[in-house]
């Protein structure tokens, strides 16, 4: 058979359950493509390996219909796309989101596993600032910002996230460490995991200061649960694909 003749052949190659998962999301409505996606994201939470030993299989089918239904274009939607501390996070400004994050968390709200605080003024300018627009636009093409800042706070022993995809208002998150206490003797602090297809992780031990850059609607995450007095505090930026309906990122 000649190679014009194995193009022209229709393709019998039976399609993966991860690419029947995202050619279901085609012919979905945009309400009925937020739920498969929120029953997706659901399932990458329950099938890490801790979980579920088994659960290899499904593992596979969830990553690669999130993998297909990943809406930016980068070399490799898995794992951390930036790792670093920013020019624009001069001190001067550090110390103004630390002030900024101390009056947030008195009025944060216990959300999930942990307590949660809208930004403030400075969080915001940051949220929509050129600089950090400049920083997502070089490691992830048509991006943009959502406006949207909020500072974490995991204080009670045992606050921490299982492992799980965002929803689409943070399908792409820019997460920076402000300040993690740790109690002395803390063998293992907690930290930010990268959860993979294969079954293997990364774990992400992250200095105050520090920024990531992950597609956390395609890629899961988790962070383990911090233990007796130990303290993180983190202010996480929202991006969402350039020109996507708004009212699909709304909270
Ligand atoms: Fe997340």
């Amino acid at each position: 058979m000649t190679a014009i003749q194995d193009h022209a052949q229709p393709q019998t190659e039976p399609l993966t359950i991860g690419q029947k998962l995202a050619r279901l999301h085609q012919e979905l409505t945009p309400a009925e493509q937020a739920n498969l996606k929120l029953i997706l994201g659901l399932s990458a939470g329950r099938l890490v390996p801790a979980k579920d030993p088994d659960a290899g299989q499904g593992r596979t089918a969830v990553s690669e219909a999130l993998e297909i239904l990943c809406p930016y274009e980068v070399d490799d939607p898995r794992g951390i796309q930036y790792r670093g501390r920013p020019d624009f996070l001069t001190d001067e400004l550090f110390g103004k989101l630390l002030a900024e994050a101390a009056r947030v968390g008195e009025s944060a709200v216990p959300f999930d596993e942990h307590y949660l605080g809208c930004g403030g003024p400075v969080a915001d300018a940051i949220a929509t600032s050129p600089e950090l627009a400049e920083l997502v636009a070089s490691v992830v093409p048509k991006a943009e910002a959502t406006g949207i800042a909020s500072y974490l706070f995991y204080r009670d022993a045992g606050q921490g996230i299982i492992p799980h995809i965002d929803t689409d208002i943070f399908s792409l998150n820019v997460l920076m460490m402000l300040a993690h206490d740790i109690p002395e003797g803390t063998e293992q602090p907690s930290a930010l995991y990268m959860h993979y297809p294969d079954g293997t992780e990364e774990r992400l031990q992250l200095s105050p200061g520090e920024v990531v850059i992950f597609l956390a609607g395609t890629q899961a995450h988790s962070r383990t649960p911090i233990c007796q007095d130990e303290r993180v505090t983190i202010l996480t930026f929202g991006f969402m694909p350039e020109g996507a309906p708004l009212e699909n990122y709304r909270r």
